[in-house]
């Protein structure tokens, strides 16, 4: 069975899909066999940092046209299996519960070690419930307030939906739920949504308490200038303690990098085209960290 890894951030274009294919490409090169996912449903690009103009057959065919899984997988000339994400943005932006469900089924049953979903900016449901279902979950951001302030709202949105799906099941919490409902209005704090369940349930609440615990994130900071931005990584990490209770991994850094950009344009992976750079092993310390730590 293969392990889901989830990339998502809140903010866009903070580099989650630089940082899902070059992740791709350094399992693989580590001899991790991983699929990459263009699971950004709204706004599938993936296939740029594979050196695809246009995607090819995709999840689209998988959901709408009852395609086999076998036969939406693309095997790149990098050596990354790779499904892609629909040019069509109207027709997938939206997909069912039960689509999401049967999708990560079908993924955890292919021959890979890992699979890697590329999830798109935001909070809908879709990259959410997505984000939630994977094994390991990473959020990517840079060290701008904006970036780092919706990293939060993310993280905090995801695992509250966790559990409002969870609690949702029996009616004794539905003063709760509701509560949950109005996300940050009614619990700045997961500690106060703890004592309200614990208050109709012991059991519950106490079960409750070991599940955020036990909710793990890896975090990576992209685009990095200046050593001091580093700084942002322990900020990020006493807030989500705080607040959330929750543990942060800190799995890395990427630098800021010119021949990033320049790599999409000439439709040559970077970490295919400069396997030896700094910022390559800087990818190459983040997969060690998520073999290893989360
Ligand atoms: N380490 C880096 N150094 C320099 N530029 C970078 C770096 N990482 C990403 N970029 C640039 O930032 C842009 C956005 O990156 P990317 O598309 O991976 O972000 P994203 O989070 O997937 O965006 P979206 O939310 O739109 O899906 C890219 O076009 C790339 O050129
Ligand atoms: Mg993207």
């Amino acid at each position: 069975m293969a392990e889901i890894i989830a990339i998502a951030s809140g903010k866009g274009g903070v580099g989650k899909s630089f940082l899902s294919s070059s992740l791709a490409m350094s399992l693989n090169a580590g001899g991790h066999s991983s699929l990459l996912v263009d699971a950004d449903l709204g706004g599938a690009n993936l296939h740029n940092f594979l050196g695809y103009k246009i995607p090819p057959v995709g999840i689209y065919n998988f959901l709408r046209e009852k395609n086999q899984l076998e036969e939406i997988i693309t095997h790149t000339p990098m050596g990354v299996d790779f499904v892609a994400g629909s040019g069509d943005i109207l027709g997938i932006a939206h997909i069912t519960k039960v689509e999401r469900s049967r999708v990560i089924e079908k993924l955890r049953q292919t021959p890979y070690r890992f699979v890697i979903l590329d999830l798109g900016a935001g909070t809908s449901f879709n990259t959410v419930d997505l984000f939630n279902l994977a094994e390991k979950k990473i959020v990517a951001m840079n060290s701008e307030p904006t970036a780092i302030e919706n990293a939060y709202g993310f993280i905090k949105v995801a695992l509250y939906r966790y559990l409002e799906r969870f609690l949702s099941a029996d009616h004794v919490f539905a003063d709760v739920n509701k509560k949950l409902r109005n996300r940050s209005a009614s619990y700045p704090d997961v500690e106060l949504l703890i004592s309200d369940v614990e208050r109709v349930d012991a059991e519950v609440g106490s079960f409750i308490r070991k599940f955020v615990n036990d909710y793990k994130i890896g975090m990576v900071l992209n685009i990095v200038r200046f050593k001091k931005e580093l700084n942002v990584f322990y900020g990020f990490e006493t807030i989500l303690k705080k607040y959330l209770s929750i543990v942060v991994e800190k799995l890395g850094f990427i630098p800021y990098d010119d021949r990033v950009s320049e790599s999409i344009r000439l439709m040559q992976p970077f970490y295919n085209a400069y396997p030896e750079s700094g910022t390559a092993s800087c990818i190459n310390d983040i997969r060690d960290m998520v073999l290893t730590k989360l």
